[in-house]
């Protein structure tokens, strides 16, 4: 052990909440030894029992819901209501994957050839390494540690830095349930300590890492030979065309760019508003932003938390400045001038879509408007980024719905809702630069967990070959 701690901080008051373990890369290889050791255990424990673990770790959290929720905002900030989510989403997706426990689907397929027979089953990969940040703090921990459990691996965990306590929150909740030693060894400290040790040890099969692009970047270079599951952000815009219902569009954007401060990768950073609409879409917004109550979190009345960090703020007030050489500031563009790392919600117009403001993920509370002629303008522009995570399109014409689902490059389309709040048992995940292809929770987050062993069974008694060979 290092003996070295870091603070947590509650971002609403830039108090301390208390300290965590800075761990070395020692305790990482001791956390790899536990996982190995358990793997047998737990691997050949039947898929139905581990998912009675998972029941029991929902239902604990459920029990829990309303202090884990508490906890959470103190640490992060997010509006209580939300932190609630939070753990909702977290009892889910443990009620989903232990569901999975009696399913686990492979595929039975006919041979080329007679008495023989063919099938696939689901094998776990071994130990893997979950890497997680800290806007969810239990729900994307949650995604990964469920399926990966299901699977039968075990698992080597190393969360945000920012939100540790939520993380040994849900630690406890999984002992609570006993789920055996070794089985999930959760280990705090530095990405370049930490986080580097479990990406590049050999012993770890497979990573899943929700995070920014630049370290999802150094994990595809460093880790070496390894299944690597990547989520990496998304510069997700909310298509507004001129047949919309404006108040539903207006309530999905403030929904979209504001809910979790901005900071969801799913968050709406961009709206694309037709040229017919622009004017009225921005004074409606203007009336709607300026009537949120930015605070604590934990205050009923409050809409919009703090930011996470100080470093977040200093983000924030760097592409606002950007932003009003780029855009017309309509609402916003500063930080609050009292304690905590508030930063008002904040809205550019008239921005063009090449603009830094409009193509760079800011992860906090700022929305560009970019106006276009007609849908396919709208989708060009919905397109011309390197991100590909979430979009929506308000319409109220099937042409232009149909169109931006089969046009729309990433991996969430929402109609007539907003871009966040994608649901469990549907997979998660998106295309371009915000990830590598797999896709977290439902029914192929198991995929990122498993390996496909495929079987043959010969039971003609004599030599057979494949494609016609005699
Ligand atoms: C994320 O920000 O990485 O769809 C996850 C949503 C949430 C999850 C977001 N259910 O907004």
């Amino acid at each position: 052990m290092s003996r070295k701690t870091f603070h947590s901080l509650n971002p609403a008051t830039g108090k301390s909440l208390g300290t965590f373990q800075s761990s070395t890369k020692m305790d990482v290889n001791k956390a790899i030894v536990a996982a190995q050791k358990a793997f047998v255990g737990w691997s050949e424990t039947p898929a139905p029992t581990r998912g009675e673990y998972l029941f029991e770790v929902a239902r604990i959290l459920k029990k829990r819901k309303e202090k884990l929720a508490q906890r959470m905002t103190e640490e992060m900030g997010k509006v209580l209501k939300e932190a609630r989510g939070d753990v909702q989403e977290a009892i889910d997706i443990f009620e989903y994957m232990g569901g999975e426990g009696r399913r686990l689907f492979g595929f039975t397929t006919p041979s080329e050839l007679r008495q023989k027979t063919a099938y696939t089953i689901r094998r776990p990969i071994g130990v893997v390494g979950i890497i997680t940040p800290w806007n969810f703090p239990m729900a994307i921990p949650a995604w990964k540690i469920s399926a990966a459990l299901i699977c039968g691996n075990t698992i080597v965990f190393k969360p945000s830095s920012d939100t540790p306590r939520s993380a040994t929150d849900l630690m406890e909740v999984l002992q609570q349930a006993k789920i055996p030693a070794g089985v999930v060894n959760m280990i705090t400290g530095s990405a370049g300590e930490v986080g580097n040790e479990i990406v590049t040890n050999p012993s770890i099969h497979a990573i899943s890492f929700t995070g920014s692009r630049e370290t999802g970047k150094w994990i595809t270079q460093n880790a070496g030979i390894k299944k690597i599951g990547l989520e990496l952000g998304g510069k997700n815009a909310i298509i507004v065309m001129d047949d919309a219902d404006l108040n539903l569009a207006v309530d999905g954007i403030v929904w979209g760019a504001f809910g979790t401060t901005g900071q969801r990768c799913t968050a709406a950073s961009r709206v694309i508003a037709h040229e017919k609409i622009l004017k009225q879409l921005e004074e409606k917004l203007i009336k709607r932003v300026q009537k949120l109550n930015l605070g604590d979190g934990a205050n009923k009345n409050t809409d919009i938390g703090p930011l996470i960090n100080e470093k977040a703020v200093e983000k924030s007030i760097y592409y606002s400045g950007i932003g009003r050489k780029e855009g017309k500031l309509i609402c916003g563009g500063k930080p609050l001038d009292t304690p905590g790392f508030f930063f008002e919600p904040t809205i550019f117009s008239r921005v063009k879509p090449h603009a830094r403001i409009a193509q760079e993920e800011i992860f906090g509370p700022m929305l560009a408007i970019i106006s276009v002629k007609n849908i396919r303008e709208a989708i060009k522009v919905c397109n011309g980024i390197e991100y590909g995570l979430s979009s929506s399109i308000y319409t109220n014409n099937i042409r232009n719905a149909m169109l931006a689902i089969e046009k729309i490059d990433a991996g969430i389309t929402y109609v007539n809702a907003s871009t966040i709040g994608a649901e469990v048992h549907l997979p998660f995940g998106g295309v371009k630069q915000t990830g590598n292809g797999t896709r977290e929770a439902g029914i192929e987050g198991i995929h990122e967990f498993s390996e496909t062993k495929t079987v043959y069974i010969d039971y003609s008694g004599k030599l057979q070959k494949a494609q016609g060979i005699d």
